[in-house]
């Protein structure tokens, strides 16, 4: 089909130009014999005014032009004299594609909520709001792939299905072919040697272990991937299907780990920056709850540093009652993280040096013989966007830490022999792609920065 993108018209010296545009209508008037009709595709903020003059043969088509209707436009591309757009489509010509009963179509052109907009999530992204935050993520999914590849890593592609429990934590789903109505069972308990693979498998809660190995033969990697936790939270912040971007690097400490992690935040916010900036004008005016200025700071000022036990001492000097205890040894809370960045710090905070016993089995002990050489990276508003380590690399180090957290060693002779043979420091960590776009697009709640949200009791598409 011959037709121009949007996106297109408006980044061109299109002026006089004979074209076709393809789209959505977003609202249509008309005024003194002339109709307008404001049309978007999708492919940027901007909608294109359409003008059919009475005498246009196109004018014939105008009832059916409703909202949400779409439509094929050819006309001349002329200097708008309206307020407001620099440009406007002389109409000739309409075709519709696609009708929309005015009376039925739930998206009408005044302001919906977003808790509205979340029971029609197969239309929400036609909506100004929507278009804007998928395209921001496209934006910064490809900056992810710009960072690494430009920096040397590989994109390796770890398993959705797994047998191992990076993290530990147990919130697993399971995969099984099994007769779920007449399942086999040994000794009281499931039977999975008869399942598909022989073993449980589950959908991975992370690539990492996968990336490790890569690491170590490779040297830098990076996954890139939906990742699924089936936590019981029901939060602003969680998701059970969700992206991460875990890059691992070889004979790196944790000091290279959060030069990477600040180097990484920093460039996918310059490139939305540059990529994205009608975006995030919208995303100021309409919501405020983040602006340019607060991207510029994000994308150039430095992270503050801090290390677990510091960050106590500073937690238990603040006025604010806290819901959760504070005491050395229990983890942070995300209403700690959330008064570290914006309260205490204002601005991005690297926090280091967990207790080893609050922090996964994979981490390297320092030592003190107390904590691990981890590092969350908290952002206002958001609270934890990274969690990373460096790895315990010694064979007796990590073989004791996996004892004392119960992780079944026979399943995981592949992972102590990386620590067998050719060991090397190592680091790495896992940014969780939706809490940054959320950050980024300043949405409040995560189930609004992806398509199709997964959360406990909700599975629509
Ligand atoms: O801190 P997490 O659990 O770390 C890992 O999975 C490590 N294996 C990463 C690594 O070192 N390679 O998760 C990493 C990040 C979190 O900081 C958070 O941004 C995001 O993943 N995340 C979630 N995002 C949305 N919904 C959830 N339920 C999330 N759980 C974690
Ligand atoms: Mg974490």
């Amino acid at each position: 089909m011959d037709r121009t993108r949007l996106l297109q018209v408006f980044s061109e010296d299109s002026i006089g130009q004979d074209l076709t545009v393809c789209g959505w209508v977003r609202s249509r008037r008309e005024s003194k014999g002339v109709a307008f009709i404001a049309l978007s595709d999708g492919s940027t903020q901007e909608t294109l005014q359409l003008v059919v003059p009475a005498e246009s043969p196109a004018f014939t088509e105008l009832p059916r032009c409703n909202t949400g209707a779409s439509i094929r436009a050819r006309g001349v591309v002329r200097e708008s004299p309206a307020k407001g757009q620099k440009i406007e489509l002389e109409v000739s010509e309409i075709h519709i594609f696609g009708d929309a009963d005015p009376e039925k179509y739930p998206l009408q052109k005044k302001g919906h909520t977003l808790e509205f907009l979340r029971e029609i999530g197969h239309l929400r992204p036609r909506s100004n709001t929507f278009g804007a935050v998928f395209r921001v993520r496209n934006v910064l999914a490809k900056a992810v792939h710009d960072f690494f590849q430009g920096r040397g890593f590989m994109w390796v592609h770890t398993p959705v299905i797994t047998s191992s429990d990076c993290e530990g934590a147990g919130d697993m789903f399971t995969v099984t072919s099994l007769d779920l109505e007449d399942v086999p069972k040994k000794e009281g308990q499931v039977d999975f040697s008869q399942d598909f693979f022989g073993k449980r498998a589950y959908l991975t809660v992370s690539g990492q272990l996968e990336a490790e190995f890569m690491a170590m033969s490779v040297g830098d990697v990076y996954t890139f991937g939906p990742t699924f936790r089936a936590e019981n939270s029901n939060t602003s912040r969680h998701l059970s299907e969700f992206w991460m971007i875990e890059p691992e690097m070889a004979f790196a400490d944790l000091q290279d780990d959060m030069k990477l992690a600040e180097d990484f935040i920093q460039f996918l916010c310059t490139q939305v920056i540059e990529k994205c900036e009608k975006e995030i004008a919208f995303f100021e005016k309409f919501f405020k709850t983040i602006s340019l200025s607060q991207l510029q700071d994000l994308a150039t000022k430095e992270f503050y540093h801090i290390s677990y036990t510091d960050a106590l001492t500073q937690l238990e000097k603040a006025r604010k009652k806290f819901e959760f205890p504070l005491q050395w040894g229990l983890d942070l809370q995300s209403e700690h993280e959330r008064y570290l960045t914006e309260i205490v710090f204002k601005g991005p905070v690297v926090v280091t040096d967990y207790p080893k016993d609050i922090k996964a089995f994979y981490m390297r002990l320092n030592d003190d013989e107390k904590t691990v050489a981890a590092m969350d990276v908290l952002l206002p508003g958001i609270g934890e966007i990274i969690g990373g380590s460096q790895r315990e690399e010694r064979l007796d180090m990590l073989t004791k830490r996996m004892k004392a957290s119960e992780i079944p060693l026979e399943h995981m002779e592949w992972y102590l022999d990386l620590r067998r043979f050719g060991s090397a420091p190592h680091a790495g960590f896992g940014l969780g792609f939706e809490r940054l776009v959320q950050y980024i697009t300043g949405m409040h709640n995560i189930r609004d920065v992806i398509p199709c949200p997964r959360a406990p009791q909700l599975i629509k598409f």
